[in-house]
């Protein structure tokens, strides 16, 4: 494996990479577990977008994960399952226990008539039953797509249509901080416009009354009877191991498509050299809910691979009150912390003696991923959670690219705020014009592209190859596209500056504006609608829309309230816009596009930037947007 212990290695394995893949990534990958070990490298470029790593080799990930960690470390915890109530006791998993879980649930999946190649969709809250799942599946040859349980019915049932998904796995509900949410009953609903689901597995958490629905399987009664001993089925290293749906810019979620042995690879080589955790009783604890990309690499997988102990934190992080992530960082003395800027943000305005009443000593290493950082947030997390001593690696990656791809390494690269800095070994990023001329220089701001393919990357949108070429590969052909701007410092430092296209990041989270506009069209007296993000002090952004009505609206607190249920109703709460502006047109071009500038512009309050309006189609608009603006 490759351990980066100081600048003179990174430099070492930066040019390796560059000068000699097969060796750098042979070193990479030489205590895996193969079933049939690589010859064979990569093949495919990001024209013929037919991109294969280690196509010869076979293995299962969950062998890696797990069994081999068997031999010498059963009994060490894998998992710290932390509950959402303080009250309730944590749960202390070990590699051995994990594996057993793991084998059992698989086979019930497999009683479930679960074959290799099949999809299995998971709609569930943070609880160890998850992570068995994704983990079984993978051991089955199954694949997962985890759906986010905040997503609402439609989203949910839109995703397992994609996908064809053969399972769906729930809980009753979820426990997010003094509240449950239903996700049962989600899962009952999205179920009325499914068809391909073939049985509904519940596993009860919060044990509250649900719905029965004729598909239904109870987890804890197949669970008991079910064997603990399952063989890993033999993958090939291009075989497909998960989806997982995020937005883009025009209204469907694309289903990115992830494989066997590059991913593997990538999330090790990128978790132990970004994180590096080097004593045996370190603990990690990435916050990230396996519904998203970083709770996959950095939860379920990464530190799984490397055979590490972590947190699984079921709750949120303000109840019972604002110091919930300290305590218990400080309760099962969490060394390597990984959390997004929002969270941080949230925290940030709360009274620091929720934070100063906790013992933080444990420390060593905090991460941040999601979004950009802003200065203040990073010096506040630096000063108040690192207590200036701990690096903050500042991760920048994406559900595509499957890993960590700019980012310091804990205790190597020396730290600038707000900056990701370098490139991983074997990461060859640049900045682009918007004709697409590589930038070479330094002190520098263009669009963020990736040169050459890397193991950890999505293989393509799930059942739509010509999506997956058009939105990653035509902006700027022969590179990956990452729809990020970004800036080079004078050192050659990157920094992220956020999405370029109609992508919002609210909280994290992506959302496409058109999904939000399709939701909100949705609306009887909407006739068109433009959504943008606006600057919001802990989220990020925020969502802005411009709506467009058929005739006046009397009841505007009404009608503002219809159109947040619906985006709720279509996507899920987290997408909802905060604020809603009614105008008599939107500013377009003379082809008819709506010019978002103008919008965003309007929405960040910078309306002295709007530049030329003179040759919009109905120049008169702008005026009566920035009057109404809020
Ligand atoms: O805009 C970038 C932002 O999050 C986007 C990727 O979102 P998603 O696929 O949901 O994955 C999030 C977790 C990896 C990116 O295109 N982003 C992610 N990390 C950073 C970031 N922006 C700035 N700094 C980061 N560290």
């Amino acid at each position: 494996m490759i351990r980066i212990k100081n600048q003179s290695d990174f430099d070492n394995y930066t040019k390796l990479a560059k000068e000699n893949p097969e060796a750098f990534w042979k070193e990479a990958t030489k205590e895996f577990v193969w079933k049939k070990p690589w010859s064979k490298l990569q093949s495919g470029d990001f024209n013929d977008l037919d991109i294969k790593w280690f196509e010869d080799a076979e293995l299962n990930i969950t062998e890696n994960c797990l069994d081999r960690h068997l031999k010498n470390n059963a009994n060490k915890t894998a998992i710290i399952y932390e509950p959402n109530n303080p009250h309730e006791d944590p749960q202390q998993i070990t590699y051995k226990q994990l594996h057993e879980n793991v084998c059992k649930t698989a086979n019930m999946f497999k009683d479930l008539g679960i074959k290799k190649g099949d999809v299995i969709c998971f709609y569930m809250g943070m609880v160890p039953e998850l992570l068995y799942g994704v983990l079984a599946s993978a051991r089955m040859g199954a694949i997962h797509s985890v759906v986010f349980g905040g997503f609402s019915s439609k989203a949910l049932a839109e995703r397992i249509n994609d996908c064809q998904a053969k399972l769906l796995v729930t809980n009753d509900g979820s426990n997010r901080g003094n509240k449950t949410i239903a996700l049962k009953q989600v899962a009952n609903d999205a179920l009325e416009n499914t068809t391909c689901v073939k049985h509904l597995l519940v596993h009860k958490r919060t044990n509250e009354e649900f719905d029965k629905h004729e598909l239904d399987q109870d987890w804890d009664k197949l669970f008991s009877k079910a064997s603990s001993d399952f063989p890993a089925v033999t993958m090939k290293a291009e075989d497909p191991l998960f989806i997982l749906y995020t937005s883009g810019s025009t209204g469907k979620p694309k289903g990115l498509m992830h494989t066997t042995a590059g991913y593997m690879t990538y999330a090790q080589y990128s978790f132990d050299n970004v994180f590096q955790m080097q004593d045996d009783s370190d603990v990690f604890w990435c916050t990230a809910d396996i519904g998203w990309i970083t709770g996959h690499t950095y939860f379920s997988y990464g530190p799984l691979l490397s055979g590490v102990t972590q947190v699984m934190f079921e709750g949120v992080p303000t109840w019972p009150d604002g110091g919930r992530f300290w305590e218990v960082v400080d309760k099962h003395k969490v060394s390597h912390f990984y959390t997004a800027p929002t969270a941080i943000r949230a925290l940030e305005a709360l009274d620091i003696e929720l934070v100063n009443k906790h013992n933080l000593s444990s420390l060593k290493v905090l991460g941040s991923v999601g979004e950009p950082i802003n200065e203040e947030a990073w010096q506040w997390y630096n000063k108040n959670i690192g207590k200036n001593n701990c690096p903050i690696v500042d991760t920048w990656w994406q559900t595509e690219t499957g890993g960590i791809m700019i980012s310091p390494l804990a205790h190597i690269t020396e730290m600038k705020p707000c900056y990701a800095i370098n490139p991983l070994p074997g990461i060859e990023p640049a900045l682009v014009d918007t004709e697409g001329k590589i930038l070479e220089a330094n002190d520098v701001e263009g669009n963020l592209i990736i040169k050459k393919p890397w193991p950890g990357m999505a293989r393509t949108v799930y059942g739509d190859p010509e999506r997956y070429k058009s939105t990653y590969f035509s902006t700027y052909p022969g590179f990956y596209f990452t729809g990020d701007g970004a800036k080079r410092d004078e050192k050659g430092n990157y920094r992220i500056i956020g999405r370029v296209d109609d992508v919002i990041n609210v909280s994290g989270h992506r959302i496409g504006t058109a999904e939000v506009e399709n939701a909100i069209n949705e609306h009887e007296s909407v006739v068109e609608s433009a959504v943008v993000g606006f600057p919001h002090e802990i989220k990020g952004q925020g969502i802005y829309a411009y709506v467009i009505c058929t005739s006046e609206i009397k009841d505007k607190d009404k009608f503002k309230k219809q159109i947040t249920d619906l985006v709720s109703d279509e996507i899920g709460r987290f997408a909802k816009p905060e604020k809603i502006q009614i105008v008599s047109g939107l500013p377009k071009t003379r082809s008819g596009k709506i010019m978002r500038r103008i919008l965003r512009k309007v929405a960040e309050k910078q309306t002295d930037q709007l530049g030329d309006t003179s040759t919009l189609l109905n120049p008169e608009v702008v005026e009566e947007i920035i009057q109404g603006a809020q």
